[in-house]
């Protein structure tokens, strides 16, 4: 199994997993913003960047993986807004280079971390997957331009693909916390909060939701690296390309969720409230049975309080 961005949050509960299970995987990473510290001992490593083909086809050579899971790409809304360029060099013409290395060596199985911003502003909750994809960033128009360059490809070589619209990832594993640099993330934000630090902005107090915050489906990264071994074996296994959302089902306010600190840490979270952030959607929910029916995945640990509670107990001192 070959994983890019195995150095990242997701990618790395992956890997633990993959390992876990006996599978031999061999990470490539740029750590440009994964961590070192993040990449399994028992895992290959790689530094290097998915668009250097004399890497990467090297790589393919000598490892002959059955399968590739491409987690490798800037993840942050606001950023692409502010410097669009980047991610389309990293999430589409990398990408794409990285997708020409592989089907050289024909390896023909690609499992790819796509994201629920395909969406943009959805017409209805909860959004399954043929809602329209109108996305409201460069982020999630980078998501939306690689699932259709995959589909290019299958038709083209034949490489078949999952891709995997993420909700909210949030929670910890055993190992492994979500630490982003900077962090934008609404979990962690309220943690260190908790913890004793700075105060939570809560970005917008006038949305059509019932206490006027954004509503968010908040999945837990166990479960979501769970479904991308699923999604392996459904493609080696000969399953037709397709597209499915990773989410709970389940929406919980900015309030709720700051509530749900405060409950599980027992700590005081202090908020100010301020602006809608730029961009963001009033309500995004997953409608997650086509990954149930396809994949027989359930978020099992996705409960919130368990989301919370995992991050809390790993938080660094
Ligand atoms: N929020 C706050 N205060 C904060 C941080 C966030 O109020 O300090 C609010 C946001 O405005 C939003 C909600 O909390 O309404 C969740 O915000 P996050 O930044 O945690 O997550 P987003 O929903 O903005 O985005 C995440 C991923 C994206 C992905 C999207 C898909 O970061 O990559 O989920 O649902 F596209």
């Amino acid at each position: 199994m070959l994983v890019t961005g195995g150095a990242g949050y997701i990618g790395s509960v992956t890997t633990d997993l993959l390992i876990g299970r006996g599978d031999r995987v061999v990470v490539i990473d740029d750590l440009s913003r994964g961590k070192m510290e993040n990449v399994h001992d028992d895992a290959v490593f790689v530094q290097a960047d998915i668009g250097d083909r004399g890497v990467v086809e090297a790589i393919v050579d000598e490892y002959d993986p059955d399968a590739v899971i491409h987690f490798a790409g800037y993840i942050a809304v606001g950023e692409s807004v502010r410097n669009p360029g980047s991610y389309l060099d990293r999430n589409v013409a990398r990408s794409t280079m990285f997708l020409d290395s592989l089907i050289r060596h024909d390896v023909s199985n690609v499992v790819f971390s796509s994201s629920a911003a395909v969406y943009g502003q959805p017409k209805m909750v909860p959004i399954d997957e043929n809602e329209d994809k109108q996305p409201t960033s460069p982020y999630g128009w980078t998501k939306w331009a690689f699932e259709q360059i995959l589909g290019f490809y299958e038709v083209a070589h034949g490489t078949r693909h999952v891709a995997l619209r993420y909700f909210n990832a949030a929670g910890a594993s055993e190992r492994r916390v979500e630490r982003h640099d900077p962090e934008t993330h609404l979990i962690p934000n309220i943690l260190e909060s908790a913890s004793g630090g700075k105060t939570v902005s809560v970005f917008g107090t006038d949305y059509p939701t019932p206490d006027g915050t954004a509503i968010r489906d908040y999945v837990h990264v166990v479960d979501l690296a769970d479904a991308h071994l699923r999604a392996v074996d459904y493609l080696v296994d000969g399953g037709a390309s397709i597209a499915m959302n990773l989410g709970s089902g389940v929406g919980f306010s900015v309030m709720e969720v700051i509530e749900t600190v405060r409950r599980v840490t027992a700590r005081e979270v202090p908020v100010e409230y301020a602006d809608r952030r730029a961009g963001d959607p009033p309500e995004l929910v997953a409608d997650p049975s086509l990954a149930r029916r396809v994949l027989d995945w359930e978020a099992n640990q996705s409960d919130l309080e368990n989301i919370v509670r995992s991050s809390w107990e790993i938080r660094p001192a």
